[in-house]
């Protein structure tokens, strides 16, 4: 069974032009979904929405079940705790961190009915696997109601240093909140040995090497925390960059931009942990000093992402002006050197998009993996193009062929962007060879796989009894 704050769908018009949902496809679906559908297993997660809950729904054999969030909840444990909160924090504080008691009591709440949906839905002996920074008190809560159950959790964000963590008045339940969990993942080394670190001084537990000792009325327990670095679908996003319709719609965006010497991409959600301004400020102040030749253009692609949270208003507002300044000073009539998008688009066009950049540019402050990068990487089956990649980001541990960058340094990141740009195609070959043999190799499947089984070796006794032991009335999981 999975719990994530999101369902995987996406809203569309049915044919009467009522809102429907519809199951959506996203990498960890695609991973999940041979696993799950062997073992009838469910995901639970919220629409994205206020207001009543879609489904159940049954999409490929996959048991889809929504919770609802009612509109205060929405402000109070999404907007607010998880993303004015949590977020800001885990990211190395980029933007201040707002602490409020009304937030948190949300949280909890929410918190609680996920674990319940779980509890109620999840087969003896199951095994539960729980994702993400919105859901750290489930694993706890889960184990509280279900000690039969195997129990997962994977944070897909950073998990920050102690002297930051340690700003969270509630940093001691959300430590004990997570280590309901049998196996903690985290998307670096770096990120697991923050947590261990957190475990000792926030609960004054004991660590030995990836494990934490937790003691409970039955005896104690250990948990194990490690490294288990996300990827994405490789293959298939190789196969869709090789379709006739995406090349020819490749070419056409090229043509369309007036055959420019140099395409510049920046892909990301309109997110302040993205480092967007530091890009165009390197991108406008080389554009100044005549670096980049006569015709270049940066496509930027900022999909709108938690609009009603202030930071992402400010944020927008910031990018816009930026955006605006760039070609006012610097187009012409029939060139414009930013084409900024705020928009989402299809995995064919963004495959197309990936195809038509020389060089793409990928420059988080702070970014738990970053899987645009690997995105990139996958489609670029031509071996052609370089990547530009933030040092803060995840995938930078995996992705040496890259041209690393730290994205405060704004006199680096120009020269970088040069380097980049001025590889001979031979060099550029190489570097993308090596970055597609480590991203085809270890994709989401393999991710999925690697966790999964590190949580099957975990001894539970009462999870084997349980499913040995003839069913108990519960379904699905
Ligand atoms: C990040 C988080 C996810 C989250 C996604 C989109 O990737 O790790 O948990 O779902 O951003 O953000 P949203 O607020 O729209 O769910």
């Amino acid at each position: 069974m999975v719990v994530a704050s999101r369902l995987p769908v996406d809203r569309v018009e049915g044919p009467d032009g009522k809102q429907e949902w519809r199951p959506s496809p996203g990498g960890l679906v695609t991973a999940l979904e041979p696993v799950m559908r062997e073992t009838g297993g469910a995901w639970i997660g919220w629409s994205g929405d206020a207001g009543p809950a879609p489904g159940p729904f049954e999409a490929d054999g996959l048991h889809l079940v929504g919770l609802a969030l009612s509109e205060a909840e929405v402000r109070h444990f999404y907007e607010g705790f998880c993303n004015a909160t949590l977020w800001p924090l885990y990211h190395d504080v980029i933007a201040t961190p707002q602490f409020h008691r009304r937030w948190w009591d949300a949280y909890v709440l929410v918190n609680h009915r996920f674990a319940e949906a779980a509890a109620d839905q999840a087969a003896p002996g199951a095994t539960v696997w729980v994702h993400d920074y919105q859901l750290q008190l489930v694993p706890r809560m889960l184990r509280e109601q279900r000690r039969d159950v195997r129990i997962g959790f994977f944070n897909h964000i950073p998990f920050p240093g102690y002297e930051i963590f340690a700003q969270l008045p509630w940093r001691r339940q959300v430590i004990e909140g997570l280590l309901g969990a049998d196996l903690l993942g985290f998307q670096r080394r770096a990120d697991a040995a923050n947590f261990l670190r957190a475990c000792r001084r926030a609960v004054g537990l004991t660590t030995r090497g990836s494990t934490v000792r937790v003691s409970e009325p039955g005896g104690t327990r250990e948990v194990q925390a490690a490294a288990f670095p996300i990827s994405i679908d490789a293959a298939a996003l190789t196969e869709t960059a090789r379709r006739d319709d995406v090349r020819k719609r490749a070419r056409e965006i090229r043509e369309a931009l007036g055959e420019p010497d140099l395409v510049l991409l920046g892909v990301d959600r309109l997110d302040y942990t993205k480092g967007i301004l530091h890009r165009l400020r390197a991108y406008g102040e080389l554009l100044d000093d005549g670096r980049l030749g006569p015709r270049a253009v940066l496509i930027q692609v900022a999909s709108p992402s938690r609009e009603r949270v202030e930071a992402y208003q400010t944020l927008r507002d910031e990018v816009e002006v930026t955006v605006g300044r760039i070609n006012g000073q610097h187009g012409e009539v029939g060139y414009s050197p930013v084409h900024y998008l705020y928009q989402t688009y299809p995995r064919e066009e963004m495959a197309a998009l990936y195809l038509a950049a020389d060089v793409m540019l990928v420059t988080p402050l702070r970014d738990g993996m970053n899987l645009v990068a690997k995105e990139y990487v996958a489609t670029r089956y031509d071996e052609a193009g370089t990547l530009v990649l933030s040092e803060f980001t995840g995938a930078a541990d995996e992705l040496p062929g890259a041209f690393g960058v730290n994205p405060h340094d704004i006199e680096g990141l120009k020269n970088t962007i040069v380097r980049a740009a001025d590889t001979s195609p031979q060099e550029a070959r190489r570097r993308m060879r090596a970055m597609r043999r480590r991203v085809s190799e270890h994709d989401v499947a393999r991710w999925a796989a690697s966790f999964l089984d590190t949580l099957g070796q975990v001894p539970s006794r009462e999870a084997d009894a349980a499913r040995e032991a003839p069913a108990a009335g519960s379904a699905g999981g």
